[in-house]
């Protein structure tokens, strides 16, 4: 067997290996189900929302203008959403390019290959014959766009005036993961040959900082920046929080902390940085010693001798989970960074307070105490929902030079089929099974969460993906599918999970309480035979209006591509209306808007799959140029808030 045919692997496989449940911990509180569960949600539905004070605002809003603004600005019609949605007939009518409601257009913004980096030299633009070399992509935008984040210019100087500060809605910095590529798209063969291959799969991958603007004729455009800049998985990082001095996170070989990898979604903090989220950084270690055994921890990250057939591991010894030297490199992956879109030769640092799983997104919210409440899913078929709360208020850590995202508590989800939950405390001295399992080391509990959540007893879910805060302080989560559900529960009615579904959960005491009360906001399946069908929900962007969007990832019903609903949250029951529709084999992922609301972005990711039979996306249909994934720029046909 040649390398070639070791790391080539069908989409099945490929999907497979995403989707495959590692947990053994058989916490299956539900066993016995609610099968009446649907009248019960049915009565939740509506109301539950009502009792989240004014005081819970999102993150995202404290940099908004303020509530008279708002009210100023928005639409003129009864419902928060007056545009015409795409037919289910206009969105597969013509598949070689996205479909957009007809009253909005969008612009295609920073295709893979756009150089970025002072210094860049040239733009990739889909030849087949003359990709970028890996020293090229390092300073080019990556592939695989997905979570992301616009920080206006005059950002600090907003959070220095407060709340009614007008901020820039014409330029700013722009922070896009990038999440991954496949041999095959990214380099035309499905394994590297040598060191060079992986360093450009190593390059396309990361996080892009890039400083965009809109120009007079209002098209958004590249800008010079000397905080422009890409990250990737030789870019110098550093540990933060209790676990960053742990021996678990050092090799013999003595290597400093490189990189970041897999980076799915994201989200923003109340002052003004960006987190990115690792997700799947175990399918990018493998191992050549054919003997290997792996630990009971690495079992349950789901690791794999070939990884997701990328090979770095055949050439890059940081990869090889056999090679002693770097015994405890895939330990370094796995959590959550925060970047500052505003200094460029900032080192990422890895937040280790908030936990080591497959991180999908990160939900930030600011308590009536001026704590930070997160809401995170770890993305795989039974893991968890998790939430940190930070032990001071963010200001105040801030102010005396602390990051709020070092100190506070991490909990893990287990939800009650009354519609109340509990947060579980993951913390060793708190629960002396912890304690016991962990040799009453904080930091290795850290590193591993995942197991620690099994011993508490954490609801397993339908796959947990983005998180978002809703306008009144609800948590909306997706649950993007779970084919591998035989049992449903209440918080996991359907086995299969084929479709997916939303959560929507509300702390009590506003973030601040371990209890919570919970609803199934919507069954995907529930949709199935209407004009608004979608399933496999996953990005997900609440606005402070009371509008939730939803980007899809997954085969959608009746010829659809994947596509961006929207929700109105203030009217019950909810009803997706369909923005936008995808190209072929591609997912929508990602939302953020500009502070007038009026210009949104999302991206394309994996168009075709990579294949040019498929879809020359962003170029014209010609069956021969490589598909890009790219960012598209959404606005409302003469101007009006996105999703009006
Ligand atoms: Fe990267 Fe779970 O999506
Ligand atoms: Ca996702
Ligand atoms: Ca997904
Ligand atoms: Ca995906």
């Amino acid at each position: 067997m040649t390398d070639s045919d070791i790391h080539s692997i069908t989409d099945a496989e490929f999907d497979a290996s995403e989707n495959l449940s590692s947990n053994p911990s058989g916490n299956r509180p539900f066993a016995e189900v609610l099968r009446g569960n649907l009248s019960r949600r049915k009565m939740v539905t509506g109301s539950m929302v009502t009792a989240a004070g004014t005081f819970l605002m999102p993150a995202s809003s404290a940099w908004a203008k303020d509530d008279k603004a708002y009210q100023q600005r928005k639409h003129n019609g009864q419902g928060l959403i007056n545009f015409e949605p795409v037919s289910i007939a206009q969105g597969i009518a013509d598949q070689t390019m996205p479909t957009i409601s007809d009253d909005y257009e969008y612009q295609v913004l920073i295709p893979w290959g756009t150089p970025i980096e002072p210094g860049a030299t040239r733009a990739y633009n889909g030849e087949p014959n003359r990709r970028p070399t890996a020293a090229e992509a390092a300073k080019q935008i990556g592939i695989g766009h997905d979570g992301m984040w616009f920080f206006p210019k005059d950002l600090k100087r907003g959070l220095k005036y407060g709340k009614n500060y007008m901020l820039d809605s014409r330029r700013g910095m722009l922070c896009v993961n990038h999440e991954f590529g496949r041999n095959s798209h990214v380099m035309g063969k499905s394994a590297p040959e040598s060191l060079e291959d992986v360093r450009l799969s190593q390059h396309v991958h990361g996080v892009a900082v890039v400083a965009i603007r809109k120009d007079r004729r209002g098209k958004w455009r590249v800008t010079r920046s000397v905080h422009s800049r890409r990250i990737h998985v030789n870019t110098p990082v550093c540990f933060s929080g209790p676990a960053a001095e742990s021996e678990l996170l050092q090799n013999p070989a003595g290597n400093v902390p490189l990189g970041t990898v897999n980076n799915c979604g994201s989200g923003p903090t109340p002052w003004g940085t960006y987190l990115t989220c690792e997700e799947n950084f175990n399918g990018y270690f493998g191992w050549l010693d054919s003997g290997y055994e792996m630990s009971p921890e690495q079992v349950r990250y789901g690791f794999r001798e070939t990884g997701f057939g990328y090979g770095w591991h055949d050439f890059d010894k940081r990869f090889d989970i056999s090679n002693p030297d770097y015994v405890n490199e895939s330990n370094r992956f796995g959590w959550i960074v925060e970047i500052d879109p505003f200094d460029g030769t900032q080192k990422p640092v890895k937040r280790t307070a908030l936990g080591r799983f497959k991180h999908e997104a990160i939900a930030i919210k600011e308590t009536y105490t001026g704590q930070i409440a997160a809401y995170m899913g770890d993305d795989q078929s039974f893991d968890y929902c998790y939430k940190y709360v930070s032990a001071k208020p963010w200001k105040e850590a801030i102010r005396v030079k602390e990051s709020p995202l070092d100190e506070g508590s991490l909990y893990v989800a287990r939800f009650d089929e009354d519609g109340t939950g509990e947060w579980l405390l993951l913390d060793v001295y708190d629960n002396p099974e912890l304690y016991q399992a962990f040799d009453g080391d904080q930091a290795k509990l850290l590193i591993n969460t995942r197991l620690a959540a099994d011993i508490v007893g954490a609801t397993p879910m339908d796959r947990p993906e983005w998180t978002t805060i809703g306008k009144n302080g609800e948590v909306f989560w997706t649950l993007t599918n779970n084919s591998g559900r035989t049992e449903p529960n209440a918080a996991n009615p359907e086995a299969p999970n084929s479709d997916g579904h939303i959560i929507r959960t509300e702390d009590d005491m506003d973030g601040l309480s371990t209890t919570f009360k919970w609803d199934i906001y919507i069954l995907a399946s529930s949709t199935r035979e209407t004009e608004g069908v979608f399933t496999d929900g996953d990005a997900a962007y609440a606005d402070p209006f009371g509008r939730l969007f939803i980007g899809t990832d997954g085969g959608q019903p009746d010829g659809l591509q994947d596509q961006v609903t929207v929700f109105d949250t203030t009217i019950s029951p909810p009803e997706p209306k369909r923005l936008l529709v995808g190209v072929p084999s591609d997912e929508l992922t990602g939302w953020t808007v500009t502070p007038d609301f009026e210009t949104a972005f999302t991206n394309v990711q994996h168009p075709g799959n990579g294949s040019p039979e498929e879809t020359n996306f962003p170029a014209k249909f010609d069956g021969y140029t490589i598909p890009r994934d790219a960012t598209l720029v959404i606005t409302r046909k003469g101007g009006g808030i996105v999703g009006s």
